[in-house]
């Protein structure tokens, strides 16, 4: 059945590329993904008002669709494998460049990826029933079924090829459909150092799956098959679409990995937030350290501070570090990781819920430096009237998500002032970009 009939078939050229690294044409208010300056695409207009998109039905394109995966313009994970990096980085770069100048009258300073692949740390791969893979662009329902990642490390896509057998041939009734609500396995999560030192597999199951027969089974085989140094089970809700939650049962070794950077042995609770790609992150670190030596202070505040990274990373420079997350395994482990690296200086790491609760930072931030890392939608009301209120002479402001970031920025521009910034890359082939400002009050 044929069922665009009633609608008209467009055609329209790309004539640029946005910061999303999609295609605009001159002749369409749409956006093309997949495509380059000069394709022509045929497409039918599909939606209404602000939700219309075009269902691409072919592309006549100008150049070779040259890329590095088979999965490419399938699978969600990559949006750019077709362009060169130094486009994508331009593409992707120029829009907030543009804002900061307008808005901040300010440079940033700009620094390119340089490992374009292998370079993740971490991928979740959703389970569906014949299916182990990632969602399609834009559609959560849909898998695109894969068996290898070119952005992951080479340990991650052998254990990727192995459990999918593994489970394909034994336990082919052991994932989860979402339709019928049977089976169990939701997600596998692929966690390691890039190095092959240690890694960690981690499988999210619906809570039903707990203590059964088959899932005694699954544990006694999944230890012959597995070549992660651990692995950990989950069991969540049968519709949290969360990985890596809920009641964890240890399997095999530790229920976190360790990673060696810059000298230091950071440890990675399973359940935690780690920078996806620590080489990539350099950068920022620089900037943040050439900051921290420029401007003296005796106490480090470090606002979502995970497992304690920049604590750990810049806990010298200082005489007192406070930390504080909203997630009880990553405080645990930046505590006891403190106090092995700095058994004499004076810390605290604390659970809070720093977007709804209220803060007092008024007894610490005196003579101190202020560093926030927020989640992608920034950093929230009550931070922003904290820092309002507050005497902090010196925040440095880390961001995966520079359109939030800049957003927060306009709230704190009548009191601070950014003095210098930096825009990177970690997470060449996607859209995602890291950034870092430093701002001093007025
Ligand atoms: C981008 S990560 C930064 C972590 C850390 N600075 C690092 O570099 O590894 C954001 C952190 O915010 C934490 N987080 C998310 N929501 C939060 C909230 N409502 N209150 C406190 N922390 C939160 C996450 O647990 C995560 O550790």
């Amino acid at each position: 059945m044929r069922i665009y009939d009633d609608l008209e078939l467009k055609q329209v050229q790309i004539d640029s590329i946005n910061s999303r690294l999609e295609g605009i044409s001159n002749q369409s208010n749409l956006e093309f993904r997949y495509v380059d300056i000069g394709d022509k695409v045929s497409f039918y207009e599909l939606g209404r008002g602000e939700n219309k998109y075009p269902k691409i039905q072919s592309i006549e394109r100008k150049n070779i669709f040259l890329h590095e995966c088979n999965f490419f313009s399938k699978c969600g994970g990559c949006i750019s494998q077709h362009l060169s990096y130094e486009r994508q980085f331009q593409y992707k770069t120029e829009n907030y460049t543009k804002r900061f100048k307008e808005q901040f009258a300010i440079e940033l300073e700009l620094i390119p990826a340089e490992k374009k692949f292998t370079y993740r740390n971490r991928m979740d791969f959703a389970v569906f029933p014949e299916k182990i893979g990632l969602r399609q662009m834009s559609n959560f329902r849909n898998i695109i079924d894969i068996d290898e990642c070119k952005i992951q490390s080479n340990w991650a896509n052998s254990e990727l090829k192995i459990l999918r057998t593994f489970l394909n041939e034994n336990f082919p009734e052991i994932s989860y459909n979402r339709k019928t609500e049977t089976g169990f396995l939701k997600y596998i999560t692929l966690r390691d150092d890039l190095e092959s030192k240690d890694s960690m597999s981690i499988f999210t199951f619906t809570k039903n799956f707990l203590n059964t027969e088959l899932e005694e089974k699954l544990i006694s085989e999944i230890v012959k098959y597995s070549t992660a140094q651990n692995i950990i089970f989950c069991y969540s809700r049968k519709q949290s679409e969360v990985s890596c939650d809920g009641e964890s049962k240890l399997i095999k070794g530790r229920l976190h990995y360790n990673e060696n950077f810059l000298g230091k042995n950071f440890i990675v609770p399973f359940n935690s937030f780690s920078q996806p790609n620590l080489n990539g992150f350099l950068p920022i670190i620089k900037f943040i350290e050439s900051i921290i030596l420029e401007n003296k202070a005796s106490t480090l505040i470090d606002l979502f501070c995970g497992n304690g990274f920049f604590s750990l990373l810049f806990g010298e420079y200082f005489e007192k570090v406070y930390g504080f997350d909203l997630v009880e395994s990553s405080i645990e482990i930046a505590s006891q990781n403190f106090q092995i690296n700095f058994p004499d200086k004076d810390f605290s790491f604390e659970k809070k819920d720093l977007l709804s609760v209220d803060l007092d930072f008024s007894s610490m931030n005196k003579n101190s430096i202020l560093i926030l890392d927020p989640p992608r939608n920034g950093i929230g009301k009550k931070i922003i009237d904290t820092i309002l209120q507050s005497d902090f002479e010196n925040i440095l402001y880390v961001s995966c998500n520079p359109k939030s970031q800049l957003d927060d920025l306009e709230h704190l521009k009548n009191k601070y002032k950014i003095h210098k910034g930096l825009l990177t890359d970690p997470f060449p082939q996607t859209t995602h970009l890291e950034s870092v400002v430093f701002l001093k009050r007025i």
